[in-house]
């Protein structure tokens, strides 16, 4: 980190995830301070400010994009708001940190893009998952070639609950509010673009996600343009918890990770050999990987680095999940 300097932070977006980076900003982020909080119910924003130790709350975003102390911004309102901020953001030369999707239209992403290019404003997308120690190993064999040339990747990824449908409504569907984590995972543990999509689906966890124009359970398959052959195992309801699992297979071998546990201990009785229930979700589950993807962000904006996630993979995941989409409602395979 350069010499001292701390970089003054505004926060868009007092919900699940604005919290959660108000805190490691607060708490666990030295380098950086959260100096304002904007969101338009006012009472989160104060409760964030409170906990977090934030001067400054506003109803109105506009409000952290004029305040001149402010070098750089996380988007975490609602993702139906993102490509309108990010483009204003830039504009005010402001450094943008926004969470996942960009914006659930292509035409949406392009505009935000560009005017972040124009800004020259540092952009990073929260793919936090990139930042998780176990996957991050797997990236690491991957491309010291530990198990060979790759041929087959596994992702499972299975929530413990569905969210409330009124979130369901507006998320852009499995597709892009939950696989969309995977087929980054894919192309970051791969190293490579996928040239084709074909996604199987269903609604087997609750007929009300169906009515909500939504599936609750999905198989995709991946081929990559360098050959290798993927699959991605989404399922909103997994009744032991938080299901995240990968496997690649290779040439020379191949490497797995588990799901984290609160504790390794492992029970023997007269019946069975079991163990507790994995960590229960994101918030538990990717705790550490929130932190080290904000100081990434922190990193390369005051020492002027490149983002360790950027704009390009923002829009693929999307081009990703729109192909998912695609591929289900036409029943084939789709190239992207
Ligand atoms: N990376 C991840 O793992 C992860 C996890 C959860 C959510 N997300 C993403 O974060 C975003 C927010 O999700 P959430 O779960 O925190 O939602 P949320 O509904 O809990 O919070 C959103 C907050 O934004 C506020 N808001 C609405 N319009 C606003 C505006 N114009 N300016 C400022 N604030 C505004 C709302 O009042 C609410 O408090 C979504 O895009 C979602 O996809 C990412």
């Amino acid at each position: 980190m350069s010499e001292g300097r701390v970089l003054n932070v505004g926060i868009i977006g007092a919900g699940r995830i604005g919290r959660l980076h108000a805190e490691h900003l607060a708490f666990r982020i030295p380098e950086a301070t959260p100096l304002m909080i904007a969101d338009p119910f006012e009472e989160a924003a104060r409760k964030c400010a409170e906990r977090c130790r934030i001067p400054h709350t506003v109803p109105d975003y506009h409000a952290v994009l004029e305040n001149p102390d402010i070098e750089a911004v996380l988007i975490c309102s609602p993702t139906h708001t993102h490509a309108q901020i990010i483009q204003e953001a830039a504009a005010a030369g402001k450094h943008i940190f926004c969470e996942k999707p960009i914006a659930l239209d292509l035409g949406d992403i392009d505009r935000a893009l560009e005017a972040v290019e124009k800004a020259r404003v540092k952009f990073q997308v929260g793919f936090n998952r990139r930042f998780d120690a176990n996957f991050r190993r797997v990236r690491k064999a991957i491309e010291e070639g530990e198990i060979g040339q790759p041929h087959l990747l596994h992702i499972i990824s299975r929530d413990p609950s569905p969210p409330p449908l009124e979130y369901i409504k507006v998320s852009g569907g499995i597709f892009l509010d939950m696989t969309i984590h995977d087929f980054d995972m894919a192309r970051y543990l791969i190293g490579g673009e996928v040239e084709e999509i074909y996604a199987a689906g269903g609604v087997m966890v609750d007929p009300a996600i169906g009515e909500a124009g939504d599936i609750d359970t999905a198989l995709v398959v991946l081929k990559f343009a360098n050959g290798v052959i993927g699959t991605i195992d989404n399922s909103r309801k997994a009744v032991y918890g938080y299901d995240q699992r990968v496997e690649v297979f290779g040439s020379g071998g191949a490497i797995r990770v588990e799901n984290n546990y609160p504790n390794n201990a492992i029970i023997s009785d007269a019946q069975s050999v079991h163990r507790d229930l994995p960590l229960h979700f994101f918030m538990d589950r990717y705790i550490e990987s929130y932190v080290e993807e904000l100081k990434a962000f922190v990193d390369a904006v005051l020492n002027d680095k490149p983002v360790p996630v950027g704009g390009e993979d923002g829009r693929m995941a999307v081009v990703m999940g729109l192909a998912a989409w695609k591929s289900y409602r036409e029943n084939r395979p789709v190239r992207l």
